[in-house]
């Protein structure tokens, strides 16, 4: 990536530009009523998170960088996600539709001003183009939480995108890839835009383990409900099966049976589940007893990492599968540009130098590993982006999904979330050791 200060306002003001447009697609298609309605609990009203985008690039923008007053004072409380948790912001008095468009455009047209006249250097937040860079990719995941609340809207159809192309090329030949023992570099210290829990760059020790070439299917999956896996406790973590048998949980979120035949939801179209589609929509508790009924296991978050940032020609870890260079249509299905994910075995060209497949894109893949802090972190810019959710009771997803944009997706960027959540993007592989019997494999 250039440091030419140019070709970096450039960049800030595109990956701004595109998350915007993206905002206004998936809040221009419901009308003013489903923009104030709250279509899940788990989630809040569009409306909110359209003005919370506006509040927070106003916030560290406008206020933190460029030292201006609050615009409106009065809002500021109502769009601090820690204030308010998603179930009550529909009974705040919130911005209509119309205000928010319009104050988070007002907000937008003052901070491509201050891009135009700011030095990209200087301080830790400004260098790299960093804080424009870190809004932009704050914009980009609100726009895949607005798309999950489009997944759970009832209703016809608002939202379409043509289906990903068959794959191309030939199909993998091996259904695991061995990825040899020994230390690769974990996370980064290099990468100007991203995140806190990154950071730092550090040496890891992995055992040497088997990874499945592709995320795991629907058809692979069938045969583990098939076989009763929804009904054996053998297979289940204490909390998962207790989980399931409260909420009578048989299939993954959005399925339902239709005689001998699964069908889904999926954006408001109902249709047969595609076999050789990687499964979406099951909480880190299926995963795990998925891997388990397999004779398997999930990868660790090292294990993923170095699976899909490790180049052991070069010895070095790479920023993606496929090398350094930024995304295309061609690596990963990233981006919205599809409403699924691409089938299984799709994108030879993003694939690892070892063959691993689609570990960028597609769905987000759970790992076994609780979401914590690598040796020097150091909470930034605030603590309330990551810091406050290490610990046990978050999981790490890595990889992104379709709803996923370039901007906010890098081999080493860290999602997280609660076990039990299954109305995200997220979908999953398994992993085995391959170290002699008796020895423990690739613990993280
Ligand atoms: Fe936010």
């Amino acid at each position: 990536m250039t440091t030419e200060p140019e070709l970096l306002r450039e960049r800030a003001a595109a990956a701004l530009t595109a998350a915007r447009v993206r905002t206004a697609g998936l809040t221009d298609a419901v009308s003013e009523a489903e923009l104030t309605a709250q279509h899940s609990p788990l989630m809040s009203p569009l409306v909110w998170d359209l003005a919370h985008i506006g509040n927070m690039e106003e916030l560290w923008l406008l206020r933190n960088v460029a030292g201006r007053d609050s615009m409106h004072p009065e809002i500021d409380p109502l769009y601090d996600a820690f204030e308010h948790p998603r179930a009550e912001r529909p009974k705040l008095p919130l911005l209509s539709p119309d205000a928010a468009r319009r104050y988070a455009a007002e907000v937008r047209g003052r901070v491509f001003d201050l891009l135009d006249r700011t030095p990209l250097e200087g301080t830790a937040l400004l260098d790299g183009g960093y804080v424009f860079g870190m809004i932009a990719q704050h914009e980009q995941q609100h726009d895949e939480t607005m798309l999950i609340t489009h997944q759970l809207r009832q209703g016809a159809p608002v939202l379409t995108a043509p289906d990903p192309d068959p794959p191309q090329g030939p199909p993998p030949t091996a259904t695991e890839v061995l990825i040899p023992a020994g230390p690769f570099t974990m996370g980064t210290s290099a990468e100007p835009w991203s995140l806190d829990n990154e950071r730092p760059a550090h040496r890891r020790e992995v055992e040497a383990f088997w990874i499945d070439t592709v995320p795991v299917t629907n058809a692979a999956y069938q045969e583990f409900m098939a076989d009763g896996g929804y009904h054996e406790e053998r297979w289940w973590e204490a909390p998962g099966w207790s989980e399931i048998r409260r909420h009578g949980i048989e299939a993954p979120l959005f399925w339902h049976r239709d005689g001998d035949t699964w069908l889904r939801r999926r954006f408001g179209v109902t249709e047969p589940v595609p076999g050789d589609e990687p499964v979406l929509h099951v909480s880190w508790y299926e995963a795990d007893a998925y891997a388990r009924w397999a004779g398997r296991r999930l990868p660790t978050e090292a294990e993923w990492e170095k699976a899909a940032r490790h180049d052991p020609a070069a010895g070095r870890s790479t920023r993606y599968p496929w090398g350094d260079a930024d995304p295309t249509p061609a690596h990963a299905n990233l981006g919205q540009r599809h409403l699924r994910p691409a089938r299984a075995g799709a994108y030879p060209a993003g694939a690892s130098p070892l063959g691993v497949r689609q570990l960028i894109g597609d769905v987000w893949e759970w790992t076994a590993s609780d979401f914590l802090p690598y040796p020097g972190f150091r909470a930034f810019p605030y603590r309330e982006y990551s810091e406050v959710f290490f610990g046990p009771e978050h999981k790490v997803l890595r990889g992104g999904s379709f709803a996923v944009d370039a901007v906010a997706c890098r081999g080493t960027f860290r999602n997280w979330d609660l076990p039990v959540r299954r109305q995200i993007f997220s979908g999953f592989r398994t992993a085995r050791g391959a170290a002699p019997a008796g020895s423990i494999a690739g613990q993280a």
